[in-house]
C-alpha cells in the first residue's frame, strides 16, 4: 500500500496502522525513517500501545525488544541500535559503551535513559486486553519485575539526597529536548575543550533546520556525553562534576504514573508492591513540596546543581494531572496557564510545548512551541481525570484533526493561519508515537 496515496483519503485509521507496520524493523518499530533510524525508549512504550490495536504479539515484541537493551544496574536505555544505520548521530561508536561492564551483550544501547513510561503503558494495555490470553500473562510475568529494576535503577542512582525526586543528567534524557529550560544550564556549559560536531549531524540534512536544535545545542549536548564517557557511565562520579543535574517534572510525573501501574498490576500478578508504594508516596510529596510554586500557580522544573526552581512554563508543567497527584485547586490554576498563558486566543491549537508567552516561545522549533500528540494525548487523560471534560475533548479532537489533515508527523505548528500559522507538518513526517495514540484516540477504551 502507499502510504501518500492513503493520506489523501478518509482511511486514516488504516494509515495509522500501515505506517507503525511500516516503521516496524521485525521485532521493534523506529519512530521516523527519516530521523531516527533506531529503537528509542519513551516512543516505544506509545508505539506498543498503537501495535495493540493491530497485533499484541507484535505490541509484546516491542517492549520485548527495549527490554533486550537493559543494562545490569537496570538502566533502561534511550536508544537500542539493533542494526547499524549511518544515518544518525550519535550513532553507537560515539557513545562508547561497548566496555562497559553494565551493558548488555544482546544489543549495542546509548549511555542515558529516558522517561520511565512503560509501567502506565502495560496497565493501559492489561485493561485493554479485556480476555487475557495466556501469552499476555506470561510476558507481564516477564516483564514486571524488569520495569521495576529500572525504577530502582533511578531511585537508588539519581536521587543522591533521597528525597523521591529522580534527576536527569542529559537533557535527552526529557525527552523535550531542546526545551528553554536547558538553556541557561546548556549555556553555562564550559565547551572550550568540547568537540565541534557540526558536521556530523546528519538531522539538519533530512529535517529543515529551523525545526531543529543549534549546532551550539549539539556541542554541548556531545560535551555532556563525553563527560559520561570519561566517567565510564558511573553515576556516582558524574554527579559530582555533571554541570546538568535537573529534577524534570515530566520525568518524575512519568515515574509516578508508571509506579501506580505497576502497583496496580502487581495486586493482579501477585506480586509484592510495597517497595512501589513507598517510592510512589515519597515521589508524590516531593513533586508538591518542591516543583509546585505557588505564586504562579505551576509546576517547573528544579535545577539540583544550582538549587533553583527554573520559572518557565513549559508544557511538561501539566503532566502532574495525567499522573493524577494534584489537587482539584492546582488543577484548576493549570488549566487558567492552559488556556490564557499557552494559547494567545481560542483559535490557536493545544497545546504548545513551551507557553506562548515565554519570551523564548518559537511556534516552529521541536519542544520550543510546536504541539506534540504525546503531550496531547498525557493532557487528555489528565483534564479527563480532573473532570475537564470539554477542555479535554477540544484537545483530542485538534490532535485527530492535525494528523487527518495534516499528516502523522512529529510536532505541529499551534498558531492559526491567521496569525502566520503554518499548516505543514513540522520535524519527521510518518512520525510512529503519532500514528500509535491517533490510534488509542480513535479506540479509547476507557480514561485513564
Ligand atoms: C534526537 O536525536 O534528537 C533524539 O531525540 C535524541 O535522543
Amino acid at each position: 500500500m502507499d502510504l501518500h496515496s492513503i493520506r489523501d483519503n478518509e482511511h486514516h485509521t488504516a494509515f495509522a496502522k500501515e505506517l507503525l507496520l511500516n516503521n516496524n524493523r521485525g521485532g521493534y518499530t523506529i519512530p521516523s525513517a527519516r530521523l531516527y533510524p533506531f529503537q528509542w525508549n519513551w516512543d516505544s512504550g506509545f508505539i506498543a500501545l498503537g501495535l495493540l490495536h493491530i497485533d499484541l504479539q507484535k505490541a509484546m515484541e516491542e517492549i520485548r525488544s527495549l527490554f533486550k537493551g537493559q543494562w545490569s544496574n537496570g538502566m533502561l536505555p534511550h536508544i537500542n541500535f539493533h542494526h547499524p544505520d549511518p544515518n544518525y548521530f550519535p550513532g553507537p561508536d560515539h557513545w562508547a559503551t561497548n566496555d562497559i561492564p553494565e551493558r548488555p551483550s544482546a544489543v549495542q544501547t546509548s549511555g542515558i535513559t529516558q522517561p520511565p513510561v512503560i509501567g502506565f503503558i502495560l496497565a493501559r494495555m492489561n485493561d485493554f486486553l479485556v480476555e487475557k490470553p495466556a501469552e499476555w500473562k506470561t510476558f507481564l510475568k516477564e516483564i514486571f519485575p524488569k520495569v521495576v529494576d529500572s525504577h530502582r535503577y533511578l531511585y537508588e542512582n539519581r536521587d543522591p539526597h533521597r528525597e523521591g525526586l529522580v534527576y536527569i543528567h542529559h537533557n535527552w534524557e526529557s525527552g523535550t529536548d531542546n526545551s528553554p529550560v536547558w538553556d541557561d544550564i546548556l549555556e553555562g556549559i564550559d565547551v572550550s575543550q568540547a568537540r565541534d560536531v557540526a558536521t556530523l549531524r546528519r538531522d539538519i540534512k533530512n529535517v529543515d533546520v529551523a525545526q531543529r536544535p543549534t549546532n551550539e545545542n549539539y556541542k554541548r549536548y556531545i560535551c555532556l556525553i563525553d563527560l559520561f564517557i570519561k566517567h565510564r557511565y558511573k553515576d556516582a562520579e558524574i554527579v559530582k562534576e555533571c554541570p546538568f543535574l535537573v529534577q524534570d517534572i515530566l520525568f518524575n510525573c512519568m515515574l509516578v504514573k508508571s509506579n501506580q501501574g505497576l502497583i496496580e498490576l502487581a495486586e493482579k500478578l501477585n506480586f509484592d508492591a510495597s517497595i512501589l508504594v513507598e517510592w510512589n508516596n515519597k515521589t508524590i510529596k516531593a513533586i508538591q513540596q518542591k516543583l509546585w510554586d505557588e505564586s504562579c500557580g505551576f509546576y517547573y522544573n528544579y535545577d539540583l546543581k544550582n538549587q533553583r526552581r527554573i520559572p518557565i512554563k513549559i508544557s511538561s508543567g501539566f503532566m502532574p494531572l495525567f499522573a493524577g497527584i494534584c489537587t482539584k485547586q492546582q488543577a484548576d490554576q493549570l488549566v487558567y496557564h492552559l488556556q490564557y498563558s499557552f494559547v494567545k486566543n481560542e483559535e490557536w491549537m493545544l497545546c504548545p510545548s513551551t507557553a506562548a508567552d515565554e519570551p523564548a516561545f518559537n511556534p516552529l522549533k521541536y519542544w520550543r512551541g510546536p504541539v506534540w500528540i504525546n503531550l496531547n494525548w498525557m493532557l487528555y487523560h489528565g483534564l479527563l481525570r480532573y473532570e475537564k471534560t470539554d477542555l479535554a475533548h477540544k484537545i483530542k479532537e485538534q490532535s485527530v484533526q492535525l494528523m487527518q489533515t495534516i499528516g502523522m508527523f512529529e510536532y505541529f505548528d499551534a498558531r492559526p493561519v491567521s496569525e502566520g500559522g503554518t499548516r505543514a507538518g513540522l520535524g519527521a513526517d510518518l512520525f510512529s508515537w503519532s500514528a500509535a495514540l491517533y490510534l488509542d484516540f480513535l479506540y479509547d477504551p476507557k480514561p485513564f
